[in-house]
Order: structure tokens, then sequence, then C-alpha cells
């Protein structure tokens, strides 16, 4: 039988777990100062009040008090016992669970025990061969590895920071140190860094007469090494194979060494090739990550936009640069929730950033960075890509191009913006547009009404076919004043809510619209939202309000009065610009009055403690 799970375990486990991963696989999050902030996945709530820390490496709802480790989490979330949270997170860590063994017979306490050696080895030998191989770059034999790491401009302080070492020529230089170590052969071989011959079992080390780049989780332990050779011998960088700890399509170079700069960083860059991480840190740019002779995968981008709202990809200017910046722009939109950005930025065919940045310097391609193309433009450039915008064929392929990516990224400002400058492009209302992007069922309703335009019908539809069952719900992601605006015509007693002056509503379009719309209301005129739109039928603002109204809300009745309100606080606040020490007072003061807060001043309230924090 098996004993219970050993206390020692369960801290391994949770030490190598990230809870922000854990979480973020269910929950999406954002980034919220130090912690990740969502959506709370135990009660129903409509802004994000829950909260994870990966400091403290625990999570926390302000809106209904839950609260854990990463493994109540999983108990939670996936509602599993205790035993079977542990074995799910163990799993998914690569590692087998182990219990106490008092109990048991002496042969499965000898097999437990063994277990537990060779894990620890495996955590000991990476680190040990990481000592061993830097140990190498400072003896006589590494003479021409040095010299080649001079040549290519690196100095001593950067070759510490990446703790950048050197593997010598020889068959089992690394295997002999670690045997010394009492290291067994099959770990060695398991962690990828001994080579095991079939037919003989003869083993060599894997890393021979190589620079050796180790690569580090975010907390810098080091899960495998990538080695480049000194001249041009094939293959140019070798690396280490999938092991229990090393994942390629997951780890990013350079992001322990990116984390460790003082301050925070604002955005990562993410550019092909070790050396150009390296070159570019060395020139003073340390926010350089590198995925690892792999494309970029969705989980790359979780982990940056963990820590970052912002990324700029770094292409070739060739055409395989193209080619991977489309990739990666269809991998980046579907993480891009509001508040985060990507950017792509190309280079002079022929240059790496390493290469670019030796030749113009620090600032110069500093600049390059600054000037990243947003992902709009880059999504727009690549849809009008031998298309001729002239003809209509041309247009509508344009926007049928536009429309099939819109449909990967999520509700929200950025998608707004993106729908108004294609209609702008294209001609077509964004009312229009948006009954191409709802799904299917609620276009065959719109169809019905004769709205969609026959030119981009087609294309719409072969879209729906496409992606079946995509999520039903939408959401009406987008300016606070417009969703101000969507819940007033929804539910035109609200106007009950509103402040006499309206000192607070922004001057844009649809400020103008909420406080035309609301003075009818007051008028006592109109009383249903049907009524109201009949007012505006035929005018420029008769087709944005019926949108608004075809889309249903997602909060309830009851609730709607208070997210109102708070909505109109938050445009209040902007307005008035307040600092934020000023508005941090004012959330404070709320808080002594006894009041109780809404969920979004719960939120602005955790933003601003971490910005003042951070001062
Ligand atoms: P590049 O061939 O562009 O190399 O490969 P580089 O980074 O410019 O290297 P230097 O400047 O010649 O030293 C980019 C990345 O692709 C992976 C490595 O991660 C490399 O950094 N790669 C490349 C391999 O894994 N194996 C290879 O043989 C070549
Ligand atoms: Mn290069």
């Amino acid at each position: 039988m098996a004993g219970p799970i050993s206390q020692r375990f369960i801290d391994d486990l949770l030490a190598r777990v990230d809870i922000g991963e854990l979480v973020g696989e269910r929950v999406v999050l954002k980034k919220a100062g130090r912690n990740l902030s969502g959506l709370c996945p135990f009660h129903d709530e409509k802004s994000p009040s829950f909260t994870v820390s990966r400091e403290k490496q625990f999570y926390h709802c302000f809106g209904c008090g839950a609260h854990g480790n990463a493994l109540r989490f999983l108990m939670e979330y996936d509602r599993l016992s205790f035993p079977e949270a542990v074995e799910q997170l163990a799993q998914r860590q690569g590692m087998e669970v182990e219990r106490e063994d008092d109990h048991l017979p002496a042969a499965q306490k000898e097999k437990i025990a063994a277990q537990r050696r060779k894990r620890d080895a495996g955590v000991n030998l990476l680190e040990l061969a990481s000592g061993w191989f830097k140990q190498q770059l400072t003896e006589p034999h590494a003479d021409e590895a040095r010299r080649y790491l001079n040549g290519r401009g690196l100095n001593s302080d950067i070759i510490d920071a990446f703790a950048i070492g050197f593997a010598p020529d020889g068959w089992d230089g690394l295997k002999q140190y670690l045997n010394g170590h009492s290291v067994a052969e099959s770990v060695q071989v398991e962690y990828g860094l001994l080579r095991q011959r079939e037919e003989d079992s003869r083993t060599w080390d894997l890393f021979r007469n190589r620079v050796i780049f180790p690569i580090r989780d975010w907390k810098g332990r080091t899960l495998g090494f990538g080695g480049r050779v000194l001249g041009d011998a094939k293959p140019k960088y070798l690396n280490s194979p999938e092991t229990p700890v090393f994942h390629k399509g997951r780890e990013l170079y350079g992001l322990y060494e990116a984390r460790q700069q003082k301050g925070n960083i604002a955005r990562l860059v993410v550019v092909e090739g070790y050396m150009d991480v390296v070159a570019l840190a060395q020139n003073g740019i340390h926010n350089a990550v590198a995925t690892l002779g792999t494309a970029i995968t969705d989980e790359h981008l979780t982990r940056i936009y963990r820590l970052v709202d912002e990324v700029v990809f770094c292409f070739d200017g060739d055409g395989a640069g193209r080619r991977a910046a489309r990739r990666a722009l269809e991998v980046a939109l579907p993480s891009m929730i509001d508040g985060r950005q990507a950017r792509f930025l190309f280079l002079p065919e022929g240059e790496d950033p390493d290469s670019l940045v030796r030749q113009e310097g620090r600032e110069a391609f500093q600049a390059r960075i600054e000037c990243a193309s947003p992902l709009s433009e880059f999504l727009f450039d690549q849809a009008r890509e031998g298309v001729d915008l002239k003809r209509v064929e041309g247009r509508e392929r344009f926007v049928a191009h536009v429309l099939e990516k819109l449909r990967l990224l999520p509700q929200g400002v950025l998608h707004s913006l993106l729908m108004e400058e294609l209609s702008t492009r294209s001609g077509i209302s964004v009312a229009r547009l948006e009954q191409f992007v709802t799904p299917a069922t609620q276009s065959s309703h719109v169809q019905e009404q004769g709205v969609v335009d026959h030119a981009v019908e087609g294309h719409a539809d072969n879209q729906h076919a496409a992606s079946p069952g995509r999520a039903a719900k939408v959401h009406i992601g987008t300016a606070p004043i417009t969703r101000a605006l969507h819940l007033l015509v929804h539910n035109p007693e609200l106007v009950s809510e509103l402040p006499e002056q309206n000192d607070w509503c922004p001057e844009n379009e649809d400020g103008l619209l909420f406080i035309e719309v609301a003075r009818l209301l007051k008028a006592g005129g109109y009383r249903s939202s049907q009524v109201l739109l009949a007012h505006f039928h035929g005018t420029d603002q008769g087709e944005p309000l019926s949108a608004l109204l075809r889309r249903p809300t997602d909060i309830r009745r009851e609730d709607q009065a208070t997210e109102l309100r708070a909505l109109i606080e938050m445009l209040y606040q902007r307005r008035q610009r307040l600092s934020p020490e000023e508005e941090y007072q004012q959330l404070l003061a709320i808080t002594r009055e006894g009041q109780k807060l809404t969920a979004t001043q719960q939120q602005r309230l955790l933003a601003l403690i971490e910005e003042l924090g951070r001062r």
C-alpha cells in the first residue's frame, strides 16, 4: 500500500512550480504591477478582483476571499482531493510522487530512496555541470575559447552574468567529474549531458570543444545548455535534448538574466539567437530573450506577458524573417488582451541584433526598437500585400484577410481600434464589419434582417465554417464610455444614476452621444430602448446605437447601476487627472468611511499600491 505523501516531497514540488503559470493555464491573467490579476474563477464577477503573486506563490481574491497556494488552487479549481492534486502537479513537473516509507517493506523502501537520489542528482547535476563548464573556461586549454568570446566583443562581466563556460575537447571530461560526485551515468544520460550508444552502452560527453551557454529558468535554476563551435563546423549550435526539466518550446534564453536588472523592465525584445541576447546585454540592452531554435509558441508568450505588457519581435529582413513574423502574429493575436502590446521589428537583410548593435551601438539599436511597427500596422501591411485596393475584389480580399485575423483577437480596445481602422480603409461601416466577426448563431439572425454586405458575405460564411462553435458569449470590452453607453441603452432607467454635471464625460464621439442620449432620457420623453432608437433612426448615430443594443450585456440587471457608477467614477478620475497619490487617498477615504469598494475600485487601488510602491 502507498503510504502518506512525504512532506519533503511536497515542499520540493511547490518550490518548483510557478503558480502564475499554473493558474494562467486555466484563468486569463493580466499583469498588474508585480502581481497578475484576472476574473476570479471561484465566484461570478465582471471586473477582476483575483490576484496571483508570483513572489509569494499564492493567489487571493478580494471579492470572495479565496486564497491559497498552487495545491489549494488545483484542489478548488479541478475539484481534486489533496493527494490527487499532488499527483497532478507532480505529473506536470515530470516528477514522481514520493511517500513516507516508514511502514514499507525494505525492497520498496530502497526503490523509493533510489528514485529520490536520482531526482536530487538530476537537479544538482545541471548546476554541477554548469560550474564545471565555467571553471573550464578559466583553464589554459580554453585559450582559444576565451579569444573567441573576446573576438565577439564580450567582456568578463557579461561572461559571468550569463555564466558562459567551455566544454573542452575530449570524450569524458564532464563524465569523469560527475562520476566523481557520485552522479549515476544513467542520470547524466537522462539529463542530456552524456550520449549513449545502443549497441554497447558506451557513453561520452555531448558537449565537446564548444562555448557553453547555460539555459536557466526564471528563478535561475539551470535547465540545460547550448553549445557553440569555435569555428565553422556543423552543427553550429548544439542544444540539450528534451529532458525531465528542459522543454524547448517553453523556455526563453536570457529571461533570468533580464530579470536580474534593477527596477522593472517594461518590455521584452524577442530575438533568435544566444549570441544576440548576450551581445545586446554587452551593449547595455538587457531586456532581450531568445527562443531556443524554435518558432515562438503561445507558452513563450504566456511567460512573457506574465512579466511585461509589451513584446517586440525581432526578425531578419529576408523572406524567412517575414514568414516567421507572420507565424508570430498568429501566435500573438489570441493573447492580445487590453493593456498588452506586440510590435514587429525588421532588421536590414543579412544583419542580426548581434551584428547590428556592435556596428551602430546601443542608441541606434534602441531607436530601432522604439520605432518597431505596432501589431496593427504589421497586420494591415500584410493584408495589403499583393492586393489592389482600387478594385472591389482586392478590397474584399483585404477585408477578409483582416477579419480572419481579428477573429483570433479577444474583444477589447485593440479589437475596436482595428475594426475602426479597417472600416476607414475599406469604406465598410464598423457595425457591418462587426456582424461578420460575431459568432455564426448571431450572424444568421443578422442575415435575416438583410443587412449583410453581399460583397463580403461569402467570406464571412467561410470563416464561420472554418471555426465552428467559437465562444458564443459576446463581450463589449471597449472604452469605459462605450460600456457606459451600452448599459444606458439597454437599461434606460439607469438615467436616474447619472450625476447632474457632465464634467466626467469624455469629449469624444461616444461621450457626446452619451450626453445626448442622457439628455433625451432625462427629459422624460423616451423610456424604452426601442423608442430611443427610433429617435436616432436614419441619423449617423442610429447605426452605432442599434449595434450596441443588439449586443447583450453580460452584467446582471441588479449590478448595472453599480457598474455604471464605477465607470463614471473612473472617467471622472481620468478627467480630473488626479495624481496617483491623490487617487489613492480618495479610494482610501471611501474605505475609511466604512463603504465598500466596487470591484473596479479595488482593482484600481491594488494597481495604485503597486505603482506607488515602486517609486
Ligand atoms: P543563427 O544561425 O542565426 O545563429 O541561429 P546566431 O545566433 O547568429 O549565431 P552566431 O552569431 O553565428 O553565433 C539562431 C539560433 O538558432 C539556433 C540557436 O538557438 C541559435 O542561437 N540554432 C542555430 C541551433 O539550435 N542549431 C544550429 O545549428 C544553428
Ligand atoms: Mn549571429
